[in-house]
């Protein structure tokens, strides 16, 4: 007889901690998905069931529930994390039990594991776009300021190579503070904006602190009309923490925007809010949460199993239509093929897209091309 027993499935999202407000629209991502599979009926038959901790934005809980999620727990899959510190806590987990991380969150690129599962933007698919975007429409000389952490390091390595590729391209200043800063850790940030001036400034600050940033920025003065903030974590959430008036004029980069105007994502929106109400807001990393999924799901549907040799060579190479457009997984650097966008904050809080790719770009972890020019012939401006 066929086997009708529920699969879990490990979900890791934080719902206390600096990275809380973003990584629950992860988990509620998450949770939406599996409700559509069980609603249709499981996987042949066999309804997933999540098995859930909180791991408090903390790398070293990350690493102790991942393993109790894998030893005790005996789940093949693990949906979750948000900031890179905590994939790399998560990763020798997966590795030595041969299970799967699939992994929601645009991050720095440089990476591989034959047991993780990339679905969020790599460097090629965001950061080329919002670099070439900047530069032509601000100037060259950018403002780095970050959380203190692998990500904002490495991906502001990658913004000063890029800008450094344009003549009269520099980094004015790098700043870091620390993942708990309160709005009186970036006084000193704004002031020295004010005083050199660059053309735009690139935000690496992620969770609670984004908003600090972009509140003593605005009550400092400083116009995003003309020297606006450019980000890839600053999304539809740290926007509602700090915002819409404080947040209007100011850029991110992403693959997924709320206001995409599709049917597949209106029915996506549209039952979200049905199920979850509207405190916690759709973005780029629910989006990926969401649909990376479905992505199991139909592949444990092909394998007939959840067992990882039989599941993963399904996963490789499968598509699936997302509410950003039709996605394909990488078979061979297990990224995923996603829709480079970027957004300027409007009046209402919301983004308008302002360059969109029309077609997905293929994920170049290690940027193998890496020129400023590489992609902006797949991009189609909407408006400026
Ligand atoms: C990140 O840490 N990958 C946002």
């Amino acid at each position: 007889m066929a086997n009708k027993d529920p699969v879990k499935v490990g979900v890791l999202y934080s719902q206390t901690g600096v990275t809380s407000a973003i990584e629950s629209s992860q988990r509620l991502g998450t949770l939406l998905a599996i409700e559509e599979i069980n609603d249709a009926g499981g996987v042949d038959g066999r309804e997933i069931v999540a098995i859930e901790y909180d791991p408090a934005s903390d790398p070293y809980q990350f690493r102790n529930l991942a393993e109790r999620l894998v030893a005790i727990d005996n789940v093949s899959v693990i949906f979750g994390c948000y900031m890179s510190s905590t994939r790399k806590a998560v990763t020798p987990i997966v590795e030595k039990y041969n299970r799967i991380l699939f992994y929601a969150t645009l991050y720095e690129g440089f990476e591989f594991s034959n047991n993780i599962i990339y679905t969020g933007a790599a460097p090629n698919q965001n950061s080329v776009q919002l670099a070439d975007l900047m530069m032509s429409m601000f100037g060259g000389r950018v403002y780095l300021v970050g959380s203190d952490y692998i990500y904002p390091y490495e991906s502001n390595r990658i913004m000063s190579d890029l800008v450094h590729q344009r003549p009269g391209g520099s980094v004015v200043a790098q700043r870091y503070v620390p993942l708990s800063a309160g709005p009186q850790e970036f006084d000193g940030i704004v002031a020295e904006i004010k005083d050199m001036q660059p053309d735009f400034i690139f935000s690496t600050v992620v969770g609670d602190a984004t908003q600090h940033l972009y509140r003593a920025y605005s009550e400092a003065g400083l116009e995003s009309r003309k020297m606006p903030i450019a980000s890839l974590t600053t999304s539809e959430v740290e926007i509602a923490q700090m915002g819409a008036s404080v947040a209007a004029g100011h850029f991110t980069a992403a693959p997924y925007f709320t206001s995409i105007d599709s049917a597949e994502n209106q029915r996506v929106l549209q039952r979200f809010v049905d199920r979850f109400g509207t405190d916690i807001k759709p973005n780029a990393c629910w989006e990926a949460a969401y649909f990376q999924v479905h992505l199991f799901a139909n592949a444990m549907q092909g394998a007939g199993t959840d067992s990882v040799p039989a599941l993963m060579p399904e996963i490789l190479g499968s598509e699936f239509v997302a509410p950003q457009g039709r996605i394909r997984v990488d078979p061979v650097n297990h990224h995923t093929h996603l829709y480079p966008r970027i957004g300027r904050v409007n009046s209402k809080g919301e983004f308008s897209i302002v360059r969109a790719s029309k077609s997905a770009v293929a994920p170049d972890p290690y940027l193998v091309t890496h020129s400023l020019g590489d992609w902006t012939l797949a991009l189609e401006t909407l408006q400026d």
